[in-house]
């Protein structure tokens, strides 16, 4: 896994505009935004996979940056003062906060439309292929996905949701992107057949919900040191959270109940599924 986090780094680099191409600030801060040490949980998801399907590695590195450069603009945005208000991302201050807010603004759109451009590219083979790629990166972005979540989770602060409206959030906030990074990974490859389709799928689902779950459970059990981010910031702002209608021992027990249904969904895989087991693994016992 360590060698894909590090092919990814790379890739990254080489797919965002180098930082002294016109305008220069706003590539310095979409590099920023981007290069600063993120888990890459999507684009290791991505690439285990593409592991079902021999995918290759070069077009796994196209369609993962296509995921992450996704997931980092929804931080940067997400950081905003008009959203979440954070001043601290990956250990260091947030964008708007280094750069200033048009900027945070302006990377994120820059760095969407770079996702979308990627995934235009030649090295992908197949245009039919990569209109679906188009289709499901953009449906797990926009308002149906990660935005929707995000408007979601803006209009509740100060509620109560129950627990099918908050699985509702999480799916789109953040299970969405996630769901898609497995889903392109695997369409880097041969075809699977239908059930095998409907499996990963199923796997996908759980597992991206199960990533916000646990980002609930940590915002308000890790310090801010480990999280990189500023803990305990749901509680504060009043937002509705797994805890927050669970406990945190419920909360982990759910957790534990999404890991199970996830780990069966693979089960029609056998040993290819590994390394999506072991990151399933991780991202219900990550430490951050
Ligand atoms: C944090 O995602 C925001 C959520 C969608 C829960 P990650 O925990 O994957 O953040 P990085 O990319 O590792 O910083
Ligand atoms: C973020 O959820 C979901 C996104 C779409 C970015 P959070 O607001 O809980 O993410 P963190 O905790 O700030 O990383
Ligand atoms: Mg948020
Ligand atoms: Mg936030
Ligand atoms: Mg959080």
């Amino acid at each position: 896994m360590r060698a894909v986090q590090h092919r990814m780094e790379s890739a990254l680099s080489r797919f965002l505009p180098p930082e002294e191409a016109i305008p220069a600030r706003l590539h310095q801060a979409m590099r920023y935004a981007t290069l600063n040490g993120g888990k890459r949980v999507r684009p290791l998801l991505a690439f285990a996979a593409g592991e079902l399907t021999d995918s290759s590695a070069e077009r796994l590195e196209i369609v993962a940056s296509a995921v992450e450069l996704i997931h980092a603009y929804s931080l940067v945005h997400d950081d905003l003062p008009c959203m979440d208000d954070d001043v601290l991302r990956r250990g260091r201050p947030t964008c708007h906060v280094e750069y200033d807010e048009p900027t945070a603004l302006l990377v994120g759109d820059s760095l969407q439309s770079l996702a979308f451009e990627l995934l235009s590219r030649e090295a992908l083979g197949d245009p039919a292929r990569q209109l679906e790629m188009v289709r499901q990166l953009a449906h797990a972005s926009g308002s149906c996905g990660m935005a929707g979540g995000q408007a979601i989770d803006l209009a509740s602060v100060g509620h109560a949701l129950n627990q099918p409206e908050l699985e509702l959030m999480h799916a789109l906030k953040t299970g969405a992107l996630i769901r898609a990074a497995i889903m392109l990974g695997a369409l880097c490859g041969k075809a699977l057949p239908e059930d095998q389709l409907a499996a990963l799928d199923r796997f996908a689902k759980r597992a991206g919900l199960l990533f916000q779950v646990v980002d609930d459970i940590l915002d308000c059990t890790a310090s801010t040191a480990t999280l990189g981010k500023t803990a305990g910031k749901d509680a504060a702002a009043d937002k509705p959270t797994y805890v927050a209608l669970l406990g945190v021992e419920g909360a982990r027990e759910l957790a534990e109940g999404l890991h199970t249904q996830a780990l069966q969904a693979l089960g029609a895989f056998g040993s290819r599924a590994e390394r999506l087991i072991s990151l399933t693994d991780f991202i219900t016992h990550r430490k951050f």
